[in-house]
């Protein structure tokens, strides 16, 4: 092939200068004539019955236009990713204090507000269950009594509080500990995380002539939020109209619906326009987590180092309803055998509910917490061998052509590379040396894996009869910058220069289907998509050409800058305007071409693994990297800095590779955040910190000052252009790598996230004392 057009180049994405200056206009920047403004009445308790409502206050509160609660629905229309567990208004019963239980339309926010607190409901309260311990132990009350009963992708078995249980098998563990010549068991905890992405969740429905509904709101996916405002309004998908503005980012917590069915409700019922956006306290007490998880963990080894078993048993935390927890879960119990080779090894997680806010989709999805307690233990393994914790980590890296857990097989990988890459850093750099008096530094080191091949996406291209192209995808760019690289995929694959290709905002109403922005997979699925639907353009264009210039369409090819050419004649060709154009006026017509796929990679293995709840068919392209910190933590105050980062990720081929290093410094920014700060707080039910004042992020005075994002290529032979993800993984190795860091500052570890400056100086005085 010719010199990249497109691929491999640092390109802006469009929409770096407005966002910057602040005219991108997101939901809540969207006023339309005549528009109210929602609010969200929410329980007060964990657990309640609803007995009753009294209305009479709030619909005496000036502007109010209507007040939805579970009496305006006869039916109990549940919905959910994947287990159909909960309605967008409580009904009979509120399960976490936050949840929605009414909702007001007013002609000012003030009012909407005010009347959704004056609001009247009548509870029962009932025993609450506020932890996994509770929710597990005998005679726990039920969370959900119907759960046998309820709609799910896989059949449900009630049993207690029990959401999800995900299992894998390999080999045999029981018999494989005795050829163990050394074994490493711990308890890892991790806490509750909240997205924390900078535009809170939020929308606008306006009602529409016809009877559709039109919702413009800030989501991860137009097509899910569209099929989920359906199934909780009752209309067919039909009926409604989802499009993405601007994306103030979503981590996850935007893949599934916000507020959207309940503006779309109001709209219906009142008529007029609403908008509800949420603000942050209310999103930070009503939207959802990241799973807190406990994961019992026990690695053996022989003396050389070769890992042998593992067992990785996660109880994960999944609050009142599931959400995406199936397949939080599932990879949870997937990535518990990180990217090693061990022979012999039994994956357990279940997740359990609980009468708190839910929890969902957060970059990572279940990886963060596996990697925390497998990467942490490693180290554990590698003191106890003796053995630098990379060496461990290469004599047992999984390469290309061996198989995840699962039994997939690894179609390439430059995990290896990657470690010895952070780690030549690292050293050279003199990390974790020189530290100051009071002050200990110490250099950590993770290995870490993710996926970016997942279920189904879809892209369509037509060509403009002035050979410009026009690329439409479901793909909602949620501030990562997947605009920019799937333009570049397709300029790439037509040949094409990057301002003659267009690529369209997703809307419900014509974008092609995308299930989400998640899971690192959009520009490996959709890159796949465009490329092949490229394709198909291309042969058509060869096939008019054939006819216009009366050569065999194998004797043509497609030139850069769009042409078609004869091949071996540089001088006769044909540009795509003219093609487009004769195909349109007088040819086979309008020059389209269109591809839908839902991952194709091999399936997990049942003769490999015995494997039971994985809620996915198969998942895969599986990604790696490897990373780096330097730490310092204070001797007397126990506060831990991060000073110092290398972080290597394979991504199979850079398309833009100033947005993949833009992942990697955001990624381990907001991993640091979950290693070091981070924390929803709970007490008696309700979180105690729900505002950015209480609820600690890291800062720019925080951030590491230097970060070294490192690319490598090991191209993925079904990738576009070779392309893996790389949303994720960046975040996916912080906690693990900042923990290992920090056991080598201070010779005591810590096996709780947050590492807050007293479990830090508790692990110092332990390491003391041994
Ligand atoms: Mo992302 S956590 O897969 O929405």
């Amino acid at each position: 092939m010719s010199d990249p057009i497109a691929v491999g180049r640092s390109v802006p994405r469009a929409d770096s200068e407005e966002k910057v200056r602040g005219e991108a206009a997101y939901v809540d920047d969207m006023y339309l004539p005549g528009m109210l403004y929602g609010a969200i009445a929410a329980s007060p308790y964990p657990h309640a019955r609803v007995l009753g409502y009294d209305l009479t206050e709030a619909l005496a509160v000036p502007g109010v236009k209507a007040i939805l609660t579970g009496d305006d629905y006869d039916l109990k229309r549940r919905s959910g990713a994947f287990i159909k567990d909960e309605m967008h208004l409580a009904k009979d019963k509120v399960r976490f204090v936050g949840e929605a239980v009414g909702a007001v339309a007013a002609t000012t926010l003030t009012a909407a507000r005010e009347a959704a607190r004056l609001i009247g409901v009548d509870y029962e309260e009932l025993p609450a269950v506020l932890s996994m311990d509770e929710a597990t132990a005998a005679g726990a009350p039920v969370i959900h009594e119907d759960f046998g009963s309820y709609f799910s992708l896989a059949p449900l078995k009630a049993d207690g509080n029990l959401l999800w249980r995900a299992a894998i098998d390999e080999g045999d563990v029981d018999a494989a500990w005795d050829q163990c010549d050394v074994i490493v068991e711990g308890t890892y905890e991790t806490q509750a995380q909240h997205h924390a992405y900078m535009e809170p969740c939020g929308s606008l429905a306006k009602p529409e002539r016809d009877g559709r509904v039109t919702v413009w709101s800030t989501c991860q996916s137009v097509h899910l939020t569209q099929q989920r405002i359906a199934e909780w309004i009752g209309l067919p998908m039909a009926m409604v109209r989802s499009i993405a503005p601007k994306i103030g980012s979503g981590f996850g917590g935007k893949g599934s619906p916000n507020t959207q069915p309940l503006a779309a409700a109001l709209a219906q019922k009142t008529g007029k326009p609403v908008k509800m956006v949420l603000s942050f306290t209310e999103d930070l007490e009503t939207m959802r987590s990241r799973h807190p998880a406990r994961i019992r963990m026990r690695t053996g080894a022989k003396a050389d180092g070769t890992l042998i078993a593992r067992e990785h048993i996660a109880l994960l935390d999944c609050g009142a309803y599931a959400d995406d927890s199936p397949a939080v879960v599932s990879v949870c119990c997937l990535f518990g055998r990180g990217p090693y080779k061990i022979p012999n090894y039994r994956g357990r997680a279940d997740g359990v509910y609980t009468n708190k806010l839910r929890a969902g989709a957060f970059r990572g999805f279940g990886g963060p917490q596996a990697t925390f307690a497998s990467e942490s233990q490693l180290d554990e393994l590698a003191a106890k061998l003796n053995m630098h914790p990379v060496e461990l980590r290469l004599k047992n890296a999984l390469s290309t052509g061996d198989k995840f857990a699962g039994g997939q097989t690894i179609q390439a990988s430059a995990f290896t590379q990657c470690l010895e890459r952070v780690r030549h850093e690292a050293e050279a750099a003199g990390a974790g040396t020189n530290a100051p008096p009071g002050k200990r530094r110490g250099v950590g080191y993770t290995g870490l894996s993710h996926v970016s091949g997942l279920l189904g996406t879809a892209a369509r291209l037509e060509m403009r009869t002035d050979g410009s192209a026009a690329l439409s995808t479901g793909v909602v760019d949620i501030g990562q910058g997947s605009d920019i690289a799937l333009k570049q995929i397709c300029a790439e694959a037509m040949q094409l220069p990057l301002e003659r290709v267009s690529f369209a905002n997703p809307d419900s109403d014509t974008a092609p289907f995308n299930w989400k922005t998640a899971a690192s997979r959009v520009t490996y699925m959709a890159g796949r998509a465009i490329i092949a639907a490229s394709n198909e353009v291309k042969e058509k264009l060869l096939q008019e050409a054939s006819e216009m210039m009366e050569a065999p369409a194998v004797d043509l090819e497609i030139r850069p800058g769009g042409f078609v050419g004869l091949k071996g004649v540089p001088e006769r060709m044909l540009p795509f305007a003219a093609i487009a154009g004769h195909s349109t006026a007088m040819g086979g017509g309008p020059i389209t071409g269109s591809h839908s796929l839902t991952f194709d990679g091999e399936r997990m293995d049942p003769k490999h693994a015995t494997i039971h709840g994985f809620i996915f068919p198969n998942i895969g392209a599986y990604t790696f990297g490897a990373q780096a910190c330097e730490v310092e933590v204070d001797e007397v105050t126990g506060q831990t800095k991060v000073l110092r980062v290398w972080s290597a990720h394979d991504v199979g081929r850079a398309i833009n590779p100033a947005q993949i290093e833009g992942q990697i410094e955001g990624g381990f920014i907001q991993g640091m955040g979950y290693a070091l700060f981070e924390e929803l707080v709970w007490d008696s039910g309700r979180i105690s910190n729900p505002s950015l004042m209480d609820y600690k992020l890291p800062g720019a005075l925080d951030s590491p000052p230097e970060i070294y994002p490192i690319i490598l290529e090991d191209p993925e032979p079904s990738g576009p252009f070779g392309a893996k993800g790389v949303g994720e993984p960046p975040l996916i190795g912080a906690a693990a790598v900042i923990a290992n860091a920090i056991a080598n500052a201070i010779g005591g570890r810590v096996r709780k996230l947050p590492m807050t400056p007293e479990r830090v100086l508790d692990a110092m005085e332990a390491a003391a004392g041994e």
